[in-house]
């Protein structure tokens, strides 16, 4: 997508509402309903001051008293429908608007949840958090407060000026006369607006994101007293979107006040012309109250109208922001028929001419082989930023490599399926990552599947065991989020025992390269040896006693600096 989008000065995209269809299917009865809802609810409104006009021409100036009580019968009569339709019809739509909000926020977290590491790598997270929530939330307006409505608006307004032409198509004239102008300066003013919504959209985002990032990085803004930098930084952010809203708020005032002028404008007209034609007996009385009648009630849904449409826009410019996240394509893809990978797999990884780039043109690993065979282990070693960790991640294909192949049990890594894979060959990385939840939740990451039995095993051989035993609820213990209150040699031994409990052939292990004290040192070292037992390992070593272990030394070259 190559579109400028944040400054398109187009007022409606036709195209947003196209893709919106899919969305409104499964809604479509109660959709529909209120649509049919419209006319009659109309029909209620324009009649009223029809029934006036009776009243006034006929019951009043007549004298006829039984016409008086029939009129002021009907009026409550159509007053009463038009209000049962107004409110069905509102209900009905809000609903609508609920469940397809509803089911749009799953559809987009579920998508989300399976878009490529190399997507979330280039992607600001708080990007994507404002997207995952206030972005859908004010695109449901659509459904919620916008587009049936506007509609049943348009309705009434084309129906109100009808009838007024057949009533009296000069005092008709008259009363329309200032409509053309106020159209086009309405719709001068709608492009402004659409510009300031799209730019509220994108700072709304920024925030989120710089928000986000800076609560992740609070040690680190408060260890370099970048406090007051990052309060500044935030307030021009915060100033930028504040007057952004001005610019939005001023417009939206500048429409209404144009609207109501208008209005008030027709009325005087009104009560000029209209009066010169009962003078002269061109009018009836009854025919100038109701236009009065007309009138106001034109002017009341053309604000209604202005109003809707800029919450509509700003609905618009974040259902582009939405369906731009669920247009993302960049997903690892899965084989149409993935070949099983036997328990008895033997583990062999062979890598052969392998290229890999993040950006085109500055590749990271070239043309590397390398063979592991089963039940080898290697300890690779390198200069900072020499691909070791990116060969980890290509080996369960957290991104896919650009030539050469990578083979397990002799078949490239596409064939298998992304879980089966990522089962038998385990990454266990550099940073734990650890869930709100009990200490036994985050072993099994929430899947209750896991066997209990197994558990208990793989928290023996790493020694996470004792740890547990430690802690004042066991396996129960709460961990904060981030796993605050334990130490680093503890969250890797969770980490290990995650990866032992289902078994791996093959574990490739990121070693952190914090420096530890002696007794953690000894902690993982014991773990390890449990670990790395009867399994193919790929073990980025940074540790002596690491390196004692493994079979085979490999020592990777640094990509050569790009130009
Ligand atoms: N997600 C990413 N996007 C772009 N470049 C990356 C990404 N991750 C790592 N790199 C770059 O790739 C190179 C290798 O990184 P890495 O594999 O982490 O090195 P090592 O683990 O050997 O220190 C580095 O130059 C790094 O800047
Ligand atoms: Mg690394």
């Amino acid at each position: 997508m190559s579109r400028p989008k944040e400054l398109r000065g187009k007022a409606f995209d036709w195209n947003e509402f196209r893709r919106l269809g899919p969305l409104a299917r499964g809604q479509w009865r109660p959709l529909l309903l209120a649509l049919f809802l419209i006319p009659l609810s109309t029909l209620a409104q324009i009649a009223q001051p029809l029934v006036v006009k009776m009243a006034i021409d006929q019951g009043i100036i007549e004298r006829q008293e039984d016409v008086l009580l029939q009129a002021g019968l009907l009026f409550f009569g159509l007053l009463v429908f038009e209000i049962l339709f107004r409110s069905c019809h509102l209900y009905l739509i809000q609903a609508a608007g609920a469940r397809i909000l509803r089911d749009l926020r799953s559809r987009m977290f579920s998508h989300t949840l399976r878009l490529s590491p190399g997507f979330f790598g280039r992607t600001p997270r708080g990007r994507l958090v404002s997207r995952l929530t206030s972005d859908v939330e004010a695109m449901s307006e659509i459904f919620g407060s916008g587009l049936v409505s506007i509609l049943g608006d348009l309705f009434l307004i084309a129906a109100t000026i009808l009838t007024m032409i057949t009533l009296s198509p000069s005092l008709a004239g008259i009363t329309l006369i200032l409509l053309p102008p106020l159209g086009i300066s309405v719709s001068w003013i709608r492009i402004r607006l659409q510009i300031a919504f799209r730019k509220i959209r994108t700072l709304i985002a920024r925030k989120t994101a710089f928000t986000a990032e800076a609560i992740a990085g609070m040690d680190i803004i408060q260890t370099y007293a970048q406090e007051t930098r990052m309060a500044g930084e935030f307030e021009e952010v915060n100033q930028e979107e504040r007057d952004a809203e001005l610019a939005g708020v001023r417009h939206d005032s500048i429409l209404s006040a144009l609207v109501e002028l208008s209005g008030s404008l027709s009325l005087a007209l009104i009560l000029w012309w209209g009066g010169l034609g009962v003078i002269q007996d061109t009018l009836t009385f009854g025919t100038v109250v109701a236009f009065i009648e007309y009138a106001t009630r034109l002017y009341t849904p053309l604000k209604d109208l202005s109003a809707k449409y800029s919450i509509m826009q700003s609905a618009t410019a974040a259902s582009e922001k939405v369906f731009g996240l669920l247009e993302e394509k960049d997903r690892i893809e899965e084989p149409s028929s993935p070949t099983p990978i036997y328990p008895t797999s033997k583990g062999l990884v062979e890598i052969r001419d392998l290229h890999f780039a993040y950006r085109p043109g500055e590749p990271v690993l070239r043309d590397m082989n390398l063979t592991v065979n089963s039940g080898e282990r290697i300890g690779l070693i390198g200069p900072t930023g020499c691909g070791k960790s990116t060969l980890l991640r290509l080996l369960v294909r957290f991104h896919d490599i650009d030539r050469g192949q990578v083979h397990l049990d002799g078949l490239d890594l596409r064939d298998y399926s992304l879980g089966e894979l990522r089962k038998r060959i385990r990454l266990v990385s550099q940073e734990v990552v650890l869930f709100r939840g009990t200490l036994e939740d985050n072993i099994r990451i929430f899947d209750s599947q896991k066997d209990p039995e197994r558990l208990r095993w793989a928290a023996e051989t790493t020694g996470l065991q004792a740890v547990a035993d430690r802690l004042p609820d066991g396996y129960q213990t709460q961990l904060g989020e981030g796993g605050s209150g334990l130490s680093f040699g503890e969250r890797q031994l969770i980490a290990f025992t995650r990866a032992l409990l289902d078994d791996p052939k093959v574990l490739l292990l990121d070693e952190a390269t914090s420096a530890i004290d002696p007794r953690t040192e000894s902690l993982l070292q014991q773990a390890l040896s449990g670990l790395l037992e009867g399994r193919t390992a790929i073990v980025v070593a940074h540790r002596k006693a690491t390196l004692n272990r493994v079979d085979r030394i490999v020592r990777m070259e640094a990509s050569s600096p790009s130009s």
